[in-house]
């Protein structure tokens, strides 16, 4: 059973196997999370982005890491749900972020992977619902992954990342 940690930062600081960004579908990069992984990466991470794209919405996809600082060998881009009132199915195409990230991870043969707060951001996803479910889904999936790092941004996701775990 992986180790699940919630931290606050930066995630281009995590040393983990994989790193899991926040995409949009043409996988070329965007703003937030994936902007900055991008930058970090340098642009073949687009280019080997583009050559597997799409990405459906709960779907996710690997390419190497680039020019990311080792340990970090792989980029797992996962597509999270744009919010749009919670009955469009949102909350099953977030869970399943997590849990096809972990499978892609496994194929990887990762052993510890970095999340972001996936679909919180630019998506409008509400952070507190979201926290339960990346946490629940993550308990849920089997996955040889050992070491999880739930990567927060700022104050009020970290609390509500570690009241999820804590509810478990
Ligand atoms: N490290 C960790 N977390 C970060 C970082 C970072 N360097 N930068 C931003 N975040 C956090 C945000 O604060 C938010 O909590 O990542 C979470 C996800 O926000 P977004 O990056 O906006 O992702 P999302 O809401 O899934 O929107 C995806 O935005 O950047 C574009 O190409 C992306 O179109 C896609 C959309």
């Amino acid at each position: 059973m992986a180790t699940i940690e919630v931290v606050q930062g930066d995630i281009l600081a995590e040393n983990v196997d994989a790193v899991v960004t926040a995409a949009n579908e043409s996988l070329l990069g965007g703003g937030g999370v994936d902007g900055a992984i991008h930058r970090a990466a340098g642009p073949r991470l687009a280019e080997a982005g583009a050559a597997i794209a799409p990405c459906d919405p709960g779907d996710a996809k690997a390419t190497p890491a680039f020019d990311l600082d080792p340990p970090v060998r792989h980029v797992i881009h996962t597509v999270g749900p744009v919010w749009e009132g919670g009955d469009q199915g949102e909350a099953e195409l977030l869970a399943s972020c997590y849990r096809r990230s972990l499978q892609v991870a496994d194929e990887l043969a990762a052993q510890s992977v970095a999340f972001p707060a996936i679909a919180t951001g630019v998506y409008g996803f509400p952070s507190e619902l979201a926290a339960r479910i990346a946490v629940e889904t993550i308990r849920a999936t089997p996955s040889r992954v050992e070491r999880i790092r739930l990567v927060a941004f700022d104050g009020s996701t970290r609390d509500l990342l570690r009241a999820a775990l804590a509810a478990g």
